[in-house]
């Protein structure tokens, strides 16, 4: 499948963004992908970064996961074939954080420290319409496009960071190798809805946090709970750099008219929640992206929107959002 994307890219130095909102369903996984989706294809070399349990950006990235086992269907799959073998050495974002254990002598175990390099696959696109071959016929590579795997286990990151000193550091520690050897333009981290005190460490490394919504739930409370974690985390690290800033709210699932103009009829409270967003934020909002049917299709299907479908409207919305934030050429 070719993409007839038009888009193309401006930056040239690194940016680390990260997706957040404590709501779960609010479309970080969706726009996080879409994203990294547009920036590649402009050329730009991308890292996106899955921190949710539910592993949702791997998944669309090409990398499903085994339920209850920990891993993905890949590893099963090394075993037979040899051009996967490189993968058993691959681990996930879970061992990125917490190390790895390794026999250490009779009956001693010790911990390896395991670099983001480990964790960083090749994303891939699904060409087989069958959804249960897993085998690697059955995708092909996203150019410029690279996924820090997400693990199950991370649903225990945040006693992970609690453990270790300087834990808030840790996903800047991890990145900073990739940043100085300038291995991509830009660094995507899809964050988990309850991410609790592992936002921080989301915060200290990354500066841009974009606010993901829709207009459906409790949102407006929840971005402002957002920005005093912002200030929390920009006192308590004063004098380490560390500057997150809120500089861009995304609002999914939007009614729109065939203009292209947000319906600020249709949905009742919905809408109206549309308006006051704006209102309470102006020029923060990024972007308003429609309700439509092709963002579920393209997630069951393993490939990103843009590539989906690069001409339907909804990418033309993220297109526009992603222009505003400065991420791709109009
Ligand atoms: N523009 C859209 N039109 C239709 N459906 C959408 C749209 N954006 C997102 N969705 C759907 O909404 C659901 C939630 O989206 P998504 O997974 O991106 O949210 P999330 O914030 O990452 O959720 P979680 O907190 O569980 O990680 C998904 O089923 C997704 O397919
Ligand atoms: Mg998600």
């Amino acid at each position: 499948m070719s993409s007839l994307a038009k888009t193309t890219a401006v930056a040239n130095t690194h940016r680390v963004m990260a997706f957040i909102n404590q709501a779960g369903g609010s479309c970080k996984t969706t726009t996080a992908a879409a994203f990294a989706g547009l920036a590649a294809e402009a050329g730009l070399r991308v890292l996106l970064i899955d921190l949710d349990s539910q592993c949702n950006a791997s998944k669309i990235c090409g990398y499903e996961w085994l339920p209850g086992v920990g891993r993905p269907y890949l590893y099963d799959l090394a075993e037979d074939h040899p051009d996967l073998k490189a993968n058993l050495d691959r681990r996930t974002v879970f061992e990125v954080l917490a190390g790895e254990k390794v026999p250490d002598g009779p009956g001693k175990q010790k911990k390896l420290d395991v670099p983001m390099e480990r964790a960083i696959f090749p994303a891939r696109y699904r060409v087989s319409p069958d959804l249960n071959d897993h085998s690697p016929e059955a995708f092909a590579p996203v150019p410029n496009l690279d996924i820090v795997l997400g693990s199950e286990l991370m649903a225990d990151a945040v006693e992970e960071i609690a453990k270790q000193e300087m834990g808030g550091f840790w996903l800047r520690r991890k990145l900073k190798p990739l940043i100085d050897a300038n291995q991509y333009d830009l660094y995507l981290v899809d964050c988990p809805a309850a991410l609790d005190r592992g936002l921080s460490a989301v915060m200290v490394a990354a500066p841009e946090i974009i606010g993901c919504v829709t207009p459906g739930g409790k949102e407006m409370e929840a971005l402002v709970k957002a920005s005093f974690s912002m200030e929390a985390v920009r006192n308590i690290y004063d004098g380490h750099d560390v500057f997150p800033e809120l500089v861009g709210i995304i609002v999914g699932r939007v009614h729109k008219k065939k203009d292209g103009t947000v319906n600020r009829f249709k949905g009742g409270a919905a809408a109206k929640r549309v308006s006051d967003l704006e209102e309470a934020y102006g020029s923060v909002v990024k972007g308003m992206i429609r309700e439509d049917v092709r963002v579920g299709e393209a997630y069951d299907q393993q490939i990103t929107l843009s590539q989906y479908d690069p001409t339907s409207e909804v990418v033309a919305d993220y297109r526009a959002a992603a222009v505003s934030l400065g991420i791709v050429a109009a």
